[in-house]
């Protein structure tokens, strides 16, 4: 892998904290098998993950026969990371995963349409603005020197993962060859119930509307903020010195970013996702 950074290393592309996966491990990942009953949920960083692992998680619970595991993190473990104890072979179904990675690293059985992913997309400049808490506080991150420079290392891609905008037009690009659901943020933050609701249909989950009251509780803000199997306060130290639950809101892009950057990125979006007739809808 090449090191980029104190921080980062890259392999195809894509950035990866220094520690956390090796080639050997990426590579691995193309000969993952996938049965029909795995869930994947697929983000770029900062852009929900951690709320959706609790709605799914909460959702397959209350579905019924789901395995348990301490917390989210173990319930739902990123593919990318290398666990060492944990042979995903032999997990019992139905299996969760996340992944932030790009469809060119992740199980090409996917495409087979075998299991379900669920993409959720965020507005990027709210990405950035989480993006600049989260780097303060993560510890296997660089330190932003300030927003400014966080800001222009997004928009270059210079950060964990790759370009937001090719994140995005790469699972939009490739969406028919996997059997895919795309929510955003936002309209989570506006209508939980209903994101809920799209999630049990796409999941084949048949919760009663009693069961569903109970997946939108346990996902709100407030409740998971005090739920230690789903707010990753479970990190230790070394790995996180503040919280990864922030404000959890819409628009907070708008105390920090200056008209011009908020210009900026308004005209990558265009330049760069334009041709895709992708309707964003972010406030
Ligand atoms: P903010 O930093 O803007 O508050 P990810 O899990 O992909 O890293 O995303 C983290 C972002 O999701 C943080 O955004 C965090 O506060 C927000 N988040 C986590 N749980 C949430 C919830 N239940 N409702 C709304 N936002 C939530």
């Amino acid at each position: 892998m090449e090191i980029v950074t104190d921080h980062l290393c890259r392999y195809k592309n894509y950035n990866f904290p220094i520690g956390l996966t090796n080639e050997e491990h990426l590579d691995s990942l193309q000969s993952f098998v996938i049965r029909d009953s795995d869930i994947f949920l697929v983000t770029y960083p900062k852009s929900g993950t951690i709320w959706t692992q609790q709605i799914i998680i909460s959702i397959c619970e209350l579905g019924g026969g789901l395995n348990e595991y301490p917390n989210n993190s173990e319930q739902m473990p990123w593919i990318e990371y290398i666990k060492e104890q944990d042979d995903y072979s032999v997990r019992p179904s139905p299996r969760l995963f996340s992944s932030h990675l790009t469809p060119a690293l992740m199980p090409p059985e996917l495409m087979d349409k075998k299991g379900k992913i669920i993409y959720v997309m965020r507005n990027p400049k709210d990405i950035i603005s989480s993006f600049y808490h989260f780097n303060k506080v993560c510890v296997v991150l660089e330190t932003p020197k300030n927003f400014e420079s966080l800001f222009e290392q997004f928009l270059a891609g210079n950060v964990l993962g790759c370009s937001w905008f090719d994140h995005i037009r790469e699972w939009h690009l490739k969406k028919d060859q996997y059997n895919i659901l795309f929510l955003t943020y936002e309209e989570m933050i506006l209508d939980l119930k209903s994101a809920v609701i799209k999630i049990c249909r796409f999941l084949e989950k048949n919760l009663s509307a009693a069961a569903i009251e109970q997946v939108v509780e346990k996902s709100t803000f407030k409740t998971m903020k005090k739920d230690f199997k789903a707010n990753y306060e479970f990190l230790p130290p070394e790995r996180m010195t503040g919280n990864f639950m922030r404000k959890g809101q819409i628009g907070d892009w708008k105390n920090i970013f200056t008209a011009a950057q908020s210009e900026k990125v308004d005209k990558l979006i265009q330049e760069k996702l334009g041709d895709l007739s992708l309707k964003f809808i972010w406030e």
